[in-house]
């Protein structure tokens, strides 16, 4: 058996910024024509009024104060709401490779490694845009990386059930050079003129590199990881191969991504406290020998209860970093963000705590500690 260690990751950020008031402005413009197209049948209580975004609300309900995406344009144009992105020939990258390769490069380059060592890829997200070759395999080729890559998806869970298969894969000796790429394009699965979730979610891709600590690297180890799922369908999206075969298949809200936000607050908070603890427990760890909370990134409230209950007190500044100010939710990529950003302070011997929650309802922590 071989010790697993992270030895790198990266980030890729798309240039493109959205503000809460640049999003809320051109909400506001779409819901202004929509109305007034469909005067007639709101006078006769035929269809429902839209509503006005608020950024306030957005900001107090969210923490969420702005949003990276690959295409503004599309995004903003309120005749459109929603991203453009140029199709592409069979042989040119695919973006989702595009972006993965990009963070991976910056992943590779921390830990020291050219894309030739690497002998697993997975790609970790929740969605990936097309069914098959995997995204994976093309990462593989475009990387000139040997071995095997295949892609997997747990939604918001992707990257830390991705890096338990890749930490098992390392340990046991399957693999000595694994990557876990998350490139989340979260732009294409939201509905922008849907006013309870159109401030949700960001575009961005993250990588980590994971090693064999016997071969003189440093970084975190994977001290241990645990995954948890519980089928819910308070966060769903029904797109799929099966839906050129559905009958309606007109301007269906349910092929995008769908939360009852309320019912996932008061069933995840919960069931994320509880797997944490006793994952915890079963290190022998207490909450004083923690230095850092990795958590996934979705909603400010929702991280400060957790990282109160965990560590039994309100986390000191940097103990429990959030990047979902600047990023939005990115799906399975927001604990890894953190992560990267927030790590290369700690001394060796410290340990840290990541973990993602989201659609399943799916949980995956992993206790890192520095080397
Ligand atoms: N602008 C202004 N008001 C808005 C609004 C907007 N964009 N969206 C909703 N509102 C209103 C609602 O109409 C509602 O009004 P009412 O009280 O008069 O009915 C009020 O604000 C509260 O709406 P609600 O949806 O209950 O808000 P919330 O406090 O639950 O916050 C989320 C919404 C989405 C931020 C929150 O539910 C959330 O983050 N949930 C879990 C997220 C999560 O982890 N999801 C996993 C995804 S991977």
């Amino acid at each position: 058996m071989h010790t697993p260690i992270i030895t790198g990751s990266g980030v890729f950020t798309p240039e493109n910024v959205i503000t809460n008031d640049e999003l809320v402005e051109s909400f506001n413009a779409y819901v202004d024509r929509f109305n007034s197209a469909h005067e007639e049948e709101i006078v006769k209580g035929e269809i429902a009024a839209k509503t006005h975004s608020n950024a306030d609300f957005i900001r107090e309900a969210s923490g969420i104060e702005q949003r990276y995406v690959i295409d503004k344009k599309g995004i903003l144009d309120p005749t459109r709401m929603s991203p453009r992105f140029e199709s592409r020939a069979d042989d040119a990258p695919s973006l989702m490779a595009e972006m993965g390769v990009d963070a991976i490069h910056k992943a590779l380059a921390q830990s020291g490694r050219a894309p030739t060592d690497i002998d697993l890829i997975l790609c970790a997200a929740s969605n990936h845009e097309r069914a098959y070759p995997a995204i994976a395999v093309e990462i593989q080729q475009l990387l000139g990386a040997s071995g095997f890559a295949y892609d997997m998806n747990v939604a918001c869970s992707s990257a830390t059930f991705g890096l338990q298969t890749a930490a098992d894969m390392v340990r046991t000796g399957s693999v000595k050079c694994a990557v876990v790429v998350s490139p989340e394009v979260c732009s294409a699965h939201l509905e922008w003129r849907d006013r309870d979730c159109h401030f949700i979610f960001g575009d961005v891709a993250t990588a980590i590199v994971i090693e064999r600590e016997e071969d003189g690297m440093t970084g975190f180890r994977v001290v241990s990881t645990r995954c948890a799922t519980k089928f819910s369908n308070n966060i769903r999206n029904n797109n799929g191969y099966l839906r050129r075969a559905h009958d309606q298949m007109e301007d269906r809200r349910d092929m995008q991504f769908m939360q009852e936000g309320r019912k996932v607050f008061k069933e995840v908070l919960p069931m994320v406290s509880r797997h944490i603890a006793s994952h915890l427990e079963a290190e022998s760890l207490g909450s004083d020998d923690l230095k850092r909370l990795w958590l996934h990134q979705a909603n400010k409230t929702m991280n400060d209860y957790i990282g109160k209950k965990v560590l039994g007190r309100t986390p000191n500044p940097g103990e429990q970093p959030n990047i979902l100010q600047d990023y939005a939710n990115t799906s399975s990529a927001g604990s890894i963000i953190a992560f990267s950003k927030y790590s290369n302070d700690m001394a060796p011997g410290e340990v840290g705590l990541l973990c993602s929650f989201g659609a399943g309802y799916s949980v995956g922590s992993a206790v890192l500690q520095r080397v």
